[in-house]
């Protein structure tokens, strides 16, 4: 019989009632130290107290009032974005799947006002990871995630990593509309784009007019130890998708846009019933004033630092079971040679939590706020986990 819960899942046995900064804790009492942050989400750890009285007082105050008025809140949080970073314009989603949507809905609608409705090829990558709606599949385009989902949303043009001759055919396209990639892979194995690639493609977009969209859902918000991973290569994009930590662990998302990139996007072309709620953008908002706070980025590159020093020595002392360290900041992956699932089990066994990525990597994707304590014990237990995975 089928499970009450859609069975999409291949969830481990575990069940957490409590979580407290980097820790999550079992109903037994067992703390398990996380590095996975809920894949990328509680960037300021588990019930955090400026996010649990953000949640609270707009809680009493008011939960959903929709967006056929203003809500304050999510004016608020638009406007710190805006502040932060190259957009001009911000529209707010309930994950990075619907910011998907939009990034895509948005670079279609640029080139049907500018009279070249044409226009509506995606550039897109192999290992990259959009999400799960039907845009999000088409957009990534691995059989994996696309089997039996045909037909699927055409105009995406898929192209081998690395690949220069393909990428510069496919972008002189005149079909060709926007290249759309993350500055660091997640799910495809935390595989960051060199600077360089990134600088490159914004060239290539600025020669052929494309836009450039940067799905920043996993490795932004300060998790590269910069606000947005793109900031390191010093170019901007266009349109920028976001999700996973600008909430903390409430569901929010969003899409950045410049002004021009979103010209299309008029009253009544787009909207969410949700999207932007004051709960949401109220926590938000406590997220981006802890990112932002002076100080905060310098701590997560000083940890991320240590936590990359530790791990390097970690692998040279595995050899057996690791391959490498990956990764930027505190979005880290250590490539297996042991099957990567048997190293996350290992993990659960020694209370520590690491998700499990494409490539047979392992992600580390650790509370932007672990302490140095944490980090030492992190290595500890992962060591006991390697050491386990090998005695196996
Ligand atoms: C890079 C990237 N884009 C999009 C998504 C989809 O986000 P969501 O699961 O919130 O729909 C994810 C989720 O893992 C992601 O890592």
């Amino acid at each position: 019989m089928i499970a009450s819960v859609l069975p999409t899942y291949n969830r481990a046995p575990l069940a957490f009632v409590k979580g407290e900064g980097s820790w999550l804790i079992e109903a037994d009492g067992r703390r398990f130290l996380d590095l996975g942050a809920g894949i990328a989400v509680n960037a300021l750890g588990h019930a955090n107290p400026a996010l649990v009285k953000a949640l609270t007082e707009q809680a009493n105050a008011v939960w959903h009032t929709s967006n056929l008025y203003h809500i304050p809140q999510q004016e608020a949080l638009a406007d710190r974005l805006v502040e932060h970073t190259f957009a001009d314009t911000v529209f707010f989603t309930n994950s990075g799947t619907e910011a998907c949507e939009l990034a895509v809905k948005m670079a279609r609608k640029y080139w049907y006002e500018k009279g070249a409705p044409e226009r509506t090829d995606i550039l897109t990558f192999d290992g990259a990871f959009h999400g799960r709606s039907s845009a999000g599949i088409a957009a990534a385009g691995s059989e994996k995630m696309t089997k039996g989902f045909g037909p699927l949303l055409p105009g995406f043009v898929h192209l081998p990593w690395g690949d220069h001759d393909a990428l510069k055919q496919a972008a002189a396209s005149p079909t060709a509309g926007a290249i759309l990639v993350e500055p660091v892979q997640g799910e495809g194995g935390i595989r960051p784009l060199p600077d360089q690639c990134l600088k490159g493609l914004r060239d290539l977009c600025d020669q052929h007019g494309l836009l450039l969209i940067l799905d920043e859902v996993q490795c932004g918000m300060g998790r590269t130890g910069r606000l947005f991973a793109h900031e390191w290569a010093g170019i901007e994009p266009d349109i920028m998708m976001v999700a996973k930590g600008i909430g903390g662990g409430f569901p929010l998302g969003a899409v950045l846009a410049t002004e021009k990139a979103a010209g299309g996007m008029t009253a009544g072309t787009h909207g969410s019933t949700y999207g932007g709620n004051p709960l949401g953008c109220a926590v938000g908002c406590a997220v981006m004033d802890a990112i932002t706070a002076p100080g905060f980025l310098d701590e997560v590159n000083r940890k991320a630092g240590k936590m990359r020093q530790s791990l390097e020595s970690l692998v040279a002392s595995h050899a057996a079971v690791f391959e490498e360290v990956r990764g930027a900041g505190l979005i880290l992956g250590l490539k297996c040679k042991a099957v990567n699932a048997d190293v996350v089990k290992a993990g659960y066994d020694n209370l520590v939590i690491t998700v499990p990525a494409a490539d047979n990597v392992i992600r580390l994707l650790p509370p932007l706020t672990i302490t140095d304590a944490e980090i030492d014990e992190a290595i500890n237990r992962l060591d006991a986990a390697a050491r386990q995975v090998e005695a196996a």
